[in-house]
């Protein structure tokens, strides 16, 4: 918390130029080495894949191949600097949760420190995101006689944790542990003041009771995956915002096309704080849906809502740097039939003034992708004026398009996907790769029918989709045209339905969710397979929800990492050697679209409890995780 700041401390780490440029100099080497790409790489010599895969599993139990190790980092509840500890039963007040890891861990990154001039592989701030909560479990006796109080504990579980972590020794072993207290650590929650940038700030559809200058909003919340920026900032994507809502009984059509609907998905905020009924702040809820900048190395500067990169269900914000230096980031709308987008800046980065860097997320433009036949594709722009994005068209200017940012790539003729969730930039060659976990509704009913980019009827266990981006034949991830192909369609290659058996060249999964790529170019995919799979369905074949490996060149898949019962794996992050490697376990324990009984939690789930002699008891909680090398290797090779 920062409250046990000196002004002076956080002058002297928030304003450090040579810790800045340092940082810049890391991301932009790896950046870097696409734009003079290493002979052997390019060639298509590919980093090892070295450890052994391991068994599908239905165990209630992390487990990781041999001569690897998972030790617990953090879980819901721990607090993120000197305050109040986790109480078993679920009873830390309100504001002991503001100090306190929130619930349902989903993306991350790890920001080394710079130390003696390096960036450190054994100390650095964490962000964390904590996208959802069940409220069955959040409070001593769940939902029952719901009040003021627990709404105010379900908002300060959400939003997102700033934490520093710092490798040292614990008796004879090596142990990570977060420092506390710690100048930098932090909660921001679903009622931090957070400042909104861009062309919709201001505009009179972002004005609300509580803001009439349309420029601050309280809070972010259903923050998904992430994104980091070559200045050291991260990015924070709001998903699924609409379920906070108490939607109208009869919404307007621009109210459902984002979900708003009565009751939501039944988190009962709106009865204790008025701005989450529809009714009452109809304005409320277009200030979510927003991609959030958060400088983890400034603990007292405010979050930023960037407008410029649209609004929808954001799940993810990759940020590469493209050969021109503007920055581009790519991310999906996770629903069925929504769509992939990416923003160029209009200005290019300049290491050397970084204090100007965060502007490129205002002043850019914002283009949804269009996959056509014989894999090519385009990227099509939704500026107001262009496109069809006119007054007669029923837009007013460009706020608006970014406030109804689905109703205008609906105009533009974007391609309907299958929820793209998961993106990921190659560090070598630039070319992207998005996961796009299922679509059981695609070519059912009145339904879109299968296409190119997305061929299977009832998409049960997804795809994965690459592309190479160019200009004048040249790859350039500010191009507006690209080549694109499927890497993979995932299933399980036993499955007596031939759809539902994909083409995995190694270890089946399926609803590829989390995509990252390590530093030397593997490929990690995280799985969010339905809770139907934990509970003896025919999906039972491929397990709990698990992470693996891919080698993008010749498409071997293998498994190197399984979660406990119902839990889904989310984020993951490195420190700069690829040593410790950071993972989310989001929702052990979690029934399909319940919430939990307090009374019976155990029976679904015990982890982290029953695998972590140090965790006494209690419920199911979402925790980050650090795996290593029992011989200090680099994790996957
Ligand atoms: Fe938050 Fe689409 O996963
Ligand atoms: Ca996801
Ligand atoms: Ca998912
Ligand atoms: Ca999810």
């Amino acid at each position: 918390m920062i409250s046990h700041t000196s002004q002076q401390s956080l002058t002297r780490f928030s304003l450090n130029n040579e810790r800045r440029r340092l940082l810049q100099a890391a991301f932009s080497a790896g950046m870097l080495s696409f734009m003079g790409l290493p002979a052997a790489l390019a060639a298509g010599a590919r980093p090892a894949i070295g450890f052994n895969p391991i068994a599908a599993s239905l165990n209630d139990l992390v487990r990781v191949p041999d001569g690897y190790s998972v030790a617990l980092l953090y879980a819901w509840g721990d607090p993120v600097s000197d305050g109040a500890v986790f109480k078993a039963d679920a009873s830390n007040s309100v504001v002991e949760q503001a100090g306190q890891a929130g619930m349902h861990h989903d993306g991350m990154h790890f920001f080394p420190l710079i130390e003696n001039g390096q960036a450190s592989s054994t100390h650095g701030l964490m962000c964390i995101n904590h996208e959802y909560t069940d409220d069955g479990l959040l409070h001593p006796d769940g939902m029952a006689d719901w009040s003021h109080a627990k709404t105010l504990k379900s908002q300060n579980a959400h939003g997102v944790s700033v934490i520093e972590v710092e490798r040292k020794a614990v008796g004879k072993a090596l142990r990570w542990q977060l420092v506390r207290p710690s100048k930098f650590a932090r909660r921001i929650t679903a009622r931090t003041p957070i400042r909104i940038t861009g062309p919709a700030a201001g505009a009179p559809a972002m004005r609300t009771k509580d803001d009439r200058r349309g420029n601050v909003v309280f809070g972010t919340l259903a923050n998904c995956a992430m994104g980091v920026t070559p200045w050291g900032t991260y990015l924070s994507c709001e998903e699924n915002f609409n379920g906070y809502f108490n939607g109208l009984e009869t919404p307007t059509t621009d109210q459902k096309r984002y979900g708003l609907r009565e009751k939501g998905a039944g988190y009962r905020w709106h009865e204790h704080d008025s701005r989450f009924d529809v009714m009452t702040e109809p304005n409320e809820a277009n200030r979510f849906g927003w991609v959030v900048e958060i400088d983890p190395h400034n603990p007292m500067k405010a979050p930023v809502k960037r407008t410029a990169l649209g609004r929808f269900k954001h799940e993810s914000a990759t940020v590469t740097l493209a050969k021109s230096g503007q920055i581009v980031v790519y991310m999906g709308d996770d629903e069925p039939f929504e769509y992939l987008y990416k923003y160029v800046s209009r200005d290019r980065f300049d290491a050397a003034l970084p204090a100007t860097a965060s502007s490129l997320l205002d002043y850019g433009t914002l283009y949804v992708a269009r996959f056509g036949d014989a894999g090519r594709g385009e990227w099509l722009a939704l500026e107001f004026g262009q496109n069809g994005l006119t007054e007669a068209n029923g837009f007013s200017d460009q706020a608006d398009v970014l406030i109804r940012t689905r109703q205008a790539a609906d105009r533009v003729g974007a391609t309907k996907m299958d929820r793209p969730e998961g993106i990921a930039v190659h560090p070598q060659s630039g070319e992207v790769f998005c996961a796009l976990t299922n679509n059981s509704q695609r070519g059912k009913g009145d339904a879109p029918l299968p296409d190119a980019a997305n061929p299977r009827q009832e998409n049960t266990f997804g795809h994965i989709i690459r592309w190479q981006e160019e200009t004048g034949g040249q790859a350039d991830n500010s191009g507006k045209s690209f080549n694109w192909s499927i890497f993979l369609l995932c299933g399980d290659p036993q499955h007596a339905d031939a759809n539902k058996r994909g083409n995995i060249k190694g270890d089946a999964f399926g609803s590829p969710d989390g995509l990252w790529f390590d530093a030397e170019g593997r490929l990690w995919i995280q799985t969010d397979a339905s809770s139907k799979a934990m509970k003896g369905s025919d999906y039972a074949p491929l397990g709990n929800n698990q992470m693996l490996v891919a080698d993008v060149v010749s498409g071997e898949v293998r498994r190197f990492l399984t979660g406990p019962k119902g839990c889904e794996i989310t984020g993951v992050t490195s420190t700069p050697d690829a040593r410790s490697l950071f993972v989310n376990i989001q929702h052990p324990g979690e029934t399909a679209n319940e919430r939990s009984d307090p009374a019976r939690p155990m029976l679904v789930s015990s982890w982290p409890a029953n695998q972590f002699p140090e965790v006494t008891g209690g419920r199911p909680r979402s925790a980050t995780l650090v795996i290593s090398r029992l011989d200090g290797g680099v994790v996957g090779a």
